[in-house]
């Protein structure tokens, strides 16, 4: 069977190149890089260099890059790290309500020893609004974290706004106050620099640019203190403790280098797959609805609802026909939850399920977009005529066709 991946935002594979550059640090140059023993000493040089690539995928200086276990490590690290360094300043968080899981989880948390937690709208669009932010800020806020693209629909936030109001409000007196933001699907398809985004603390997950899964980053500007959270050891400037994963690592460096010479190409490929995906789809599929802001969003990633299906059941019929793609909804008790980010574009429940992502990567080819919308459509008609909401409103649109106009209405 043809196989077709299209889940690119949940994981990457890694690229054969990097590969390469990583298997020596499993088997001739395995030392702990705390060692002072020249076994040790190779891998310390190989850890820094990775670190001068990771940095400069997103314009960081060496020294302001902690490695850790993934994204999900950095967002607690940085949320929690702030929010207990800052404390005695104030015990207010502003974030949005489209963060990832790892960001939502982390202020829930904190929340319920608590601190104070605004969640930002977005819009129809999928989009925070800076004025929002305005409006959020008090004087005892100490952190701002809202990411830079979203994972499910990929839209991109105005986080150098935010760095532009958060600096300023700094200049102004507020000195407790930090940005962070989560550049996780960001970094890799549309360019990072943290100069120009004006933020503070930067997440990373290297299984997002086609890396081992298992090892992250997060930017840490220099000045801003944090409280660490895994004590233990004196590794990476005692930020985070713990033996590197030094071929992890390495595969990371390796990894972020290619993403930065091949931003572009990439970028530009996989955006001609998507919107010849999405045109396809928008011919051959009707009660469609494309979620995000059309323009400001990561340039793999399509995100659909179908009308009067199931995500998860479409999903699944697509997974038989060797296509992988990922839905939002979580299954929890036996039912369906729907999307909380669709349903904050303030879709409801049945478009909310029935959401689709389609993320491509740098291996998708035109031939993997004509498979996928060769079977689709006839995935999608399927489903919908075993759905009794979709053949009630087939005969309402029957009804409506066959019913007399009224003259002057
Ligand atoms: C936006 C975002 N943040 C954080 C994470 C978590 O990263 P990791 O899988 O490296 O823990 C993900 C992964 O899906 C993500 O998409």
């Amino acid at each position: 069977m043809r196989r077709v991946y299209l889940d690119h935002s949940a994981t990457t594979p890694v690229d054969p190149r990097v590969v390469e550059a990583m298997l020596p640090y499993l088997t001739e140059i395995y030392g702990n890089a705390s060692s002072v023993h020249h076994f040790g000493q190779e891998a310390r040089a190989a850890v820094d260099r990775a670190r001068h690539e990771v940095a400069a995928l997103i314009g960081a200086r060496p020294n302001e890059t902690v490695f850790l276990s993934g994204g999900t490590e950095a967002n607690n690290l940085a949320i929690r790290g702030i929010a207990e360094a800052a404390e005695q300043h104030g015990r207010h968080i502003i974030t949005s309500q489209i963060e990832h899981s790892a960001v939502r989880g982390v202020c829930d948390a904190l929340e319920k020893r608590g601190w104070e937690v605004t969640r930002l709208p977005v819009y129809d669009d999928g989009i925070v609004r800076v004025e929002d932010v305005i409006e959020a800020l008090r004087d005892d806020t100490v952190l701002v974290t809202v990411m830079l693209a979203n994972n499910e629909i990929g839209t991109i936030q105005p986080v150098a706004e935010i760095g532009r109001l958060v600096r300023e409000r700094r200049a102004a007196g507020h000195r407790h106050l930090w940005l962070h933001t989560d550049a996780v699907q960001a970094a890799g398809r549309i360019p990072v620099g943290v100069e120009a985004l004006g933020c503070d603390l930067l997440s990373l997950s290297a299984h997002k640019l086609y890396a081992p899964k298992g090892v992250g980053a997060l930017y840490v500007r220099r000045g801003v203190r944090l409280v660490t959270q895994n004590v233990g050891g004196h590794q990476e400037r005692e930020r985070r403790a713990g033996t590197e994963s030094v071929a992890s690592i390495v595969a990371f460096g390796v990894a972020a280098e290619l993403a930065r010479t091949e931003l572009d190409a990439r970028a530009e490929h996989v955006r001609r797959l998507r919107d010849r995906f999405e045109r396809g789809v928008a011919q051959s599929i009707e009660d469609v609805v494309f979620n995000g802001d059309a323009a400001r969003r990561l340039p793999h990633l399509s995100n659909i609802s179908f009308r009067y299906i199931e995500g998860e059941g479409l999903l699944i019929n697509l997974d038989l026909q060797g296509i992988a793609v990922s839905t939002g909804s979580a299954c929890s008790s036996g039912s369906l939850e729907p999307s909380p980010v669709i349903r904050a574009l303030g879709r409801n429940d049945e478009l909310a399920r029935g959401s689709i992502r389609f993320s491509f990567g740098k291996d998708n080819t035109e031939e993997d977009v004509d498979y996928m919308l060769e079977v689709l459509p006839r995935a999608v008609e399927n489903l919908r005529r075993l759905s009794p909401l979709y053949q009630r409103a087939q005969a309402e649109r029957a009804a409506c066709e066959t019913q007399p106009v009224v003259a002057g209405n």
